[in-house]
C-alpha cells in the first residue's frame, strides 16, 4: 500500500515524495537512540523534557503522590496551571490521563501520554528551536510548535513528536511611541504608537504594559491566551476588533524562523508573501514566530451595556427567549454600525449558570468607545423596544448601565477574567454571520435559532461574539491580509458548543455539531466561514470554511518556506499531505503522507 502511495506520488510529480511515508514514533526502529536525543540535549543545554502526563501523580508507578495529585485535580481546569506543563491542553481532542479525584473515592483507570508529544525543548533561545527543527527533519520525527496550548482543534498535539516549546523565549514587550520599521520599510505608512511583542507572552502580560501607557491594543478576550502564536496567525478577535480590526490586521512586522532554521524579518517589504500568510493563514504552518510588532491606539471612554433577558417562569416553554433572541440577533447591525461591540451567551439549558443563577437565558455586555452614556442609550433604544412586548409577561428584561474612562478600565471590569477552561468532551462549531442573513429573512434566522438552541436535555451552549463589523469590515483593503475573507462581511461570530458525559453518546454529539447545528449555521450564509481558532475540527469542509478563497495562495506559500512539510498541525494550510493513521480506538497515531 505504502509503495504504491509512494509509485503513484512520483508520477504525479507533487508532494514530498523524497521522505518516508511516515514520521517516526517511539514505537518505529528509525525512532532516535536515546544516545541522539542526550546529544540533541546537551546542544540545548539541558533543556529537553521527556514529557509526563499532567495528572501522572494520580497512577501508580515512580510518579504517583496522592498531595501532588489532589492539587492537579484541583486545578484541572485552571488554564495558567495548564499552560505551565508542556502538554497541558485546555480543549484537547481526548484525555488519555484523566486527573483522578482521590477525596471521592475515585479510582486511577489508564494513564498515557496519547495524542501528546513525547519531547519537548523548553526553549529560552531562538537557536534552541533552530536545534530542534533540524533535529526533526534529520531525523524524520514529527514536530509541534506550541506556546499555551489553548488550540482546540489539535494543532498543539502531536502523536509521537518533539516539541518546541516558545513560552520561555521573552525578549521583553518594548513600547515604541511612534513606530518606525525596523529596516526603514517604507511601505508602512503606521507613524502611530507600536509594541513589539518578544516572544512567548500572554495577553495578560502584554496588558500591563498596554494600560500603563494607556493604550488600547487588540488582543485576547482571555488573558491567558498566548499574543503571536495561533490567535494572533489565525485571526484574532478582541473587546477592540471592531473598533480597530482583528489582531492580524495589526502587525507590523515579525520575526520567522524558517524550517531552514534561519530568522527572517517579515513585513510589507522584505518576504511580504510570508508577512501575507501570518496575518491571518493561521498558526503552526509556515514557521515560528519569535517577535512581532502591533499596531495600539490611544485610549478612549468606554460604556457598557449589561443585558439579560430571562423567563418569568422556569417554564419549559422557551419560545418567547428564542423569539427573543432572533429580535436581539436581528438589531446586532445597527448597534454595531453605531459602535457597540461585545459578548454574549444563550442557552435554553444551559450546563453552566449563564448569569446571576440563571441557566436558561440571553446576556451579553456590549460596549461603544468615545460616546456619551445618552448617546449610547439611544443607539440601543430600538433593540431594548423590540424587547419590550415580552418584557413582564412572558421574560424578565433587564439593562444596566456602566461608564468607563478608559479601555484598560473596561477591559479588567468586564471582559479580562480568566475563564475556566474545558474539556476533551467536548464538541464545537462556529460561523460567522453578515448582516442579510441577520436583517433579510425573520423566518430563517428563527428557524436557524432554533436548531442551534437545541434540546433542552442537550445542554447546548450559544455564544456570540460581537467582534467584527466596524474596522473587520473597512480592512478588506489590506493587501497583506489573509483572513477568511468571510470576516469583511461578518458581524458577529455564532460559536455553539455541546458535552458528553458519556463516551457512547460522544459521536452522535460531534455528528449534531457537524450536520445539524454547524448546517443550520452555514444554510444561513452559504457564502461566509467559520473562525478557524473556534472552529469544528471534524468540519469536512475545513478548507473552505476556515480560510475561504486564501486557501490556495497559501498553500504556495507554505510550499517556498516550507519545502519538506516540516509544520504540520491538523486543518492546518498543507496539512492535507499527511494524515494521521490512527491507533485502534484512538484519534491520533503516525504521522504518515497522502501523497497529496
Ligand atoms: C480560554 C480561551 C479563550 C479564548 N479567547 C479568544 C479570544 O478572545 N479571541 C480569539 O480570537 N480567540 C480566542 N481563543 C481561541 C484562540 O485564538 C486559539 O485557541 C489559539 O489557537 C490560541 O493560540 P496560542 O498560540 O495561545 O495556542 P497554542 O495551542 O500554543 O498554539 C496554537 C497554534 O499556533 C501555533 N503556534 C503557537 N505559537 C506559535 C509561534 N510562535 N509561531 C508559529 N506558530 C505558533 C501552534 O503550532 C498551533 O498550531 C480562546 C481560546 C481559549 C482556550
Ligand atoms: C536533559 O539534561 C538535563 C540536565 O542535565 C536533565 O535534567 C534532563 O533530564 C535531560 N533530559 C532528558 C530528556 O534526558
Ligand atoms: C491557576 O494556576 C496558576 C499557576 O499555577 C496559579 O498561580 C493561580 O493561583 C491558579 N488559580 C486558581 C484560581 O487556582
Ligand atoms: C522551562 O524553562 C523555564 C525557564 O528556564 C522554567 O522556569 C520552567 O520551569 C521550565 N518548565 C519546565 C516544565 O521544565
Ligand atoms: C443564587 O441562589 C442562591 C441559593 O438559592 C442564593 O443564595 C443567591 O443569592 C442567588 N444569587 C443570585 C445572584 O441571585
Ligand atoms: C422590564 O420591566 C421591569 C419591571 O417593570 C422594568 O423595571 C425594566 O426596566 C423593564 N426592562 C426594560 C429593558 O425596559
Amino acid at each position: 500500500m505504502v509503495s504504491r502511495v509512494l509509485f503513484l506520488l512520483a508520477f504525479a510529480g507533487i508532494g514530498y515524495a523524497s521522505q518516508s511515508a511516515c514520521k517516526c514514533t517511539p514505537e518505529d526502529s528509525c525512532w532516535p537512540s536515546v544516545d541522539a536525543w542526550n546529544a540533541l540535549n546537551t546542544t540545548v543545554t539541558g533543556k529537553l523534557i521527556h514529557n509526563l502526563p499532567v495528572a501522572i501523580s494520580c497512577y501508580p508507578g515512580t510518579y504517583q503522590n496522592d498531595e501532588e495529585c489532589a492539587h492537579v485535580y484541583s486545578q484541572w481546569y485552571n488554564s495558567t496551571f495548564q499552560e505551565l506543563s508542556p502538554v497541558g491542553y485546555v480543549y484537547p481532542t481526548g484525555v488519555s490521563c484523566p486527573a483522578v479525584d482521590l477525596s471521592k473515592g475515585q479510582n486511577p483507570e489508564k494513564c498515557i501520554l496519547g495524542a501528546a508529544p513525547v519531547y519537548t525543548i523548553n526553549a529560552t533561545e531562538p537557536a534552541e528551536l533552530a536545534a530542534g527543527i533540524e533535529f526533526a527533519q534529520k531525523n524524520n520525527v514529527r514536530l509541534v510548535i506550541r506556546n499555551t496550548g489553548h488550540d482546540m482543534l489539535g494543532k498543539s498535539e502531536g502523536y509521537g513528536a518533539l516539541q518546541i516549546w516558545i513560552k520561555y523565549i521573552q525578549t521583553g514587550i518594548d513600547f515604541h511611541e511612534t513606530y518606525t520599521a525596523s529596516d526603514k520599510c517604507a511601505s508602512s505608512d503606521w507613524t502611530g504608537s507600536a509594541i513589539t511583542i518578544g516572544g512567548g507572552y500572554v495577553w495578560e502580560d502584554v496588558y500591563d504594559v498596554a494600560f500603563k501607557r494607556n493604550v488600547v491594543i487588540v488582543g485576547g478576550g482571555d488573558p491567558t491566551v498566548g499574543c503571536i502564536g495561533g490567535y494572533t496567525q489565525g485571526g484574532g478577535h478582541s473587546p477592540a476588533s471592531h473598533d480597530y480590526g482583528l489582531a492580524a490586521d495589526q502587525v507590523l512586522e515579525a520575526q520567522v524562523m524558517l524550517a531552514s532554521g534561519s530568522i527572517v524579518t517579515a513585513n510589507a517589504c522584505q518576504n511580504s508573501d510570508l508577512y501575507f500568510a501570518i496575518r491571518g493563514g493561521g498558526g503552526g504552518s509556515y514557521g515560528v514566530v519569535t517577535s512581532m510588532t502591533v499596531k495600539v491606539y490611544p485610549s478612549k471612554p468606554v460604556v457598557a451595556q449589561s443585558l439579560t433577558v430571562s423567563p418569568i417562569t422556569a417554564s419549559e416553554d422557551t419560545d418567547a427567549l428564542l423569539d427573543a433572541v432572533t429580535d436581539i440577533h436581528e438589531q446586532y447591525p445597527s448597534i454595531m454600525d453605531e459602535g457597540f461591540s461585545g459578548y454574549g451567551s444563550w442557552s435554553i439549558n444551559s450546563p453552566t449558570k449563564l448569569f446571576a443563577n440563571e441557566t436558561v437565558g440571553y446576556v451579553h455586555t456590549a460596549a461603544v468607545m468615545g460616546k456619551s452614556l445618552a448617546e449610547a442609550q439611544k443607539i440601543s433604544a430600538p433593540l431594548l423596544k423590540a424587547l419590550q412586548k415580552y418584557n413582564g409577561t412572558s421574560l424578565s428584561v433587564s439593562v444596566s448601565w456602566f461608564e468607563f474612562p478608559t479601555y484598560a478600565a473596561y477591559y479588567q471590569a468586564v471582559s479580562g477574567r480568566k475563564e475556566s477552561v474545558g474539556t476533551g468532551n467536548s464538541a464545537l462549531t462556529s460561523r460567522m454571520i453578515g448582516k442579510t442573513a441577520l436583517t433579510s429573512s425573520r423566518a430563517q434566522l428563527r428557524t436557524m435559532v432554533g436548531v442551534i438552541a437545541g434540546e433542552a436535555n442537550e445542554y447546548t451552549i450559544n455564544n456570540v461574539e460581537l467582534v467584527a463589523g466596524g474596522k473587520v469590515l473597512t480592512d478588506v483593503n489590506d493587501k497583506y491580509s489573509s483572513v477568511n475573507p468571510a470576516w469583511r462581511s461578518a458581524y458577529i461570530v455564532e460559536v455553539v458548543a455541546r458535552g458528553w458525559a458519556d463516551e457512547s453518546t460522544a459521536q452522535s454529539v460531534k455528528d449534531d455539531i457537524t450536520y445539524t447545528k454547524g448546517a443550520a449555521m452555514s444554510l444561513l450564509t452559504p457564502t461566509l466561514g467559520s473562525y478557524m481558532n473556534e472552529a469544528d475540527r471534524n468540519d469536512p469542509l475545513w478548507a473552505s470554511n476556515f480560510y475561504g478563497t486564501n486557501y490556495l495562495r497559501l498553500a504556495a506559500i507554505k510550499k517556498k518556506y516550507d519545502p519538506t512539510g516540516l509544520f504540520y498541525c491538523p486543518t492546518c494550510v498543507g496539512s492535507p499531505s499527511w494524515y494521521q493513521q490512527y491507533l485502534p480506538g484512538t484519534h491520533y497515531g503516525p504521522l504518515c503522507l497522502t501523497g497529496i
